[in-house]
């Protein structure tokens, strides 16, 4: 048995059933973070190393769980999201005795550093927002952080019970047999569940339909090679690894019936900041007449951002292109444009599947309408 991914405390990603019709010995997905045994940390698979070695790694402080999100060592929108509220509650304990105005500081510091970390995933700071706003209503500080840990809780859960209706609403647009293509991992290691793109794949798989995913590679970081043909092979799952280059000739050959992404940000006009590569891959779906999905919850919605021009874009370490992975794969100081995500516009999606429903354009009137059932 391994540790890492049985534990009977109710922090089980999906439960069991996901076996699927697998090849090999199949495994529940991965928790990619949870409390620590103690309380007083948060707990993650250390991304950065897998798929060489599976680590889990143990955040005590706000500082470390800012290196954690920054590094990817946790990373996909909902999981820095979860991470992020979980260390405001672990570095507030550990101020729970200081004066109350320092802890008041400490507390406006702490929740401005870590929705900070990155800046394009709209879940970091709506879970950062969501975990500080429960202080003003508690009456002194123990309480305050009792509340905190309690919150950063619901998110996690509640990220967990979206996921699974994604899953459940997804399965509607998936054919029998379905061949899909997937792009970076929006799966259990970027979430608190089962996944956004990956989740109907997961529930296909328990429900014993069969499901052959193509996973593209996702250049430079490799989160489609590392992670999501990692999580999908180890649960049994069809998965063939592509280069970013080849989904061209797969849909020109009809062997993709659907393409699904997870998304980092959704503005209010329904475009999509995610990984990128998921623009140019959106518009090889227009002209293949592929129908192309993103599968995200509600808290990766952003109503207050107009349109994907409003979305800040990470441009991340001109390094992990010159030197992937330690090794300099260009010359060493050669210039490089490197944003860690694109917008597709929203004219390119052909719906949105959430944990409420699935959306269609005109995006915007449904995004409003969703709102309003909240
Ligand atoms: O840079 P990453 O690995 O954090 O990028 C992740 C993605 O782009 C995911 O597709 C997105 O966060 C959705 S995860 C459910």
């Amino acid at each position: 048995v391994n540790p890492t991914h049985d534990r009977s405390d109710g922090h089980n990603a999906a439960g069991p059933g996901y076996a699927g019709n697998a090849r090999v010995p199949a495994a529940e997905p991965p928790i990619a973070v949870r409390w620590a045994d103690d309380g007083t940390g948060v707990d993650i698979i250390d991304q950065t190393l897998l798929p060489e070695f599976e680590r889990r790694v143990s955040l005590r402080n706000a500082d470390d769980v800012v290196e954690a999100i920054r590094s990817l060592r946790v990373r996909g929108a909902p999981a820095i999201g979860i991470a992020a509220a979980m260390g405001l509650a672990v570095e507030m304990g550990r101020h729970v005795a200081d004066r109350p105005a320092t802890f008041t500081e400490r507390l406006r510091r702490t929740t401005a550093l870590l929705r900070a970390a990155r800046p394009t995933a709209t879940n970091l700071a709506w879970a950062v927002t969501r975990t500080a706003g429960v202080v003003s209503a508690v009456p002194d500080q123990a309480e305050a952080v009792r509340a905190m840990h309690e919150e950063a809780t619901r998110i996690l859960l509640e990220d967990r019970q979206m996921c699974r209706m994604i899953g459940e609403n997804g399965l509607l647009l998936m054919p029998d047999n379905a061949s899909l293509l997937t792009h970076c991992n929006a799966g259990a290691l970027a979430t608190g569940g089962i996944g956004t793109a990956l989740a109907p794949v997961y529930l296909a798989a328990a429900a014993g339909r069969s499901v052959h995913v193509y996973a593209s590679e996702t250049r430079p970081l490799l989160q489609g090679s590392r992670l999501t043909a990692w999580e999908l092979e180890r649960a049994g799952i069809d998965v063939t690894l592509i280069a970013d280059s080849v989904a061209a000739v797969l849909m020109a050959q009809g062997r993709i019936d659907l393409v699904i992404v997870g998304a980092d940000r959704i503005a209010a006009n329904g475009d999509v900041a995610n990984k990128i590569g998921t623009y140019g891959l959106a518009v090889l779906a227009s002209h293949h007449g592929v129908p192309f999905y993103v599968a995200a919850p509600t808290s990766t919605i952003d109503r207050a951002t107009a349109t994907g021009a409003d979305i800040p874009i990470e441009v991340r370490d001109a390094d992990e292109v010159r030197r992937g992975f330690g090794r300099l794969t260009a010359p060493a100081n050669v210039a490089v444009f490197t944003p860690a995500f694109d917008v597709t516009p929203s004219a390119l999606v052909t719906a949105i599947v959430t944990d409420r429903g699935i959306l269609r354009p005109p995006y915007g009137p449904a995004i409003a309408a969703l709102a309003s059932v909240v």
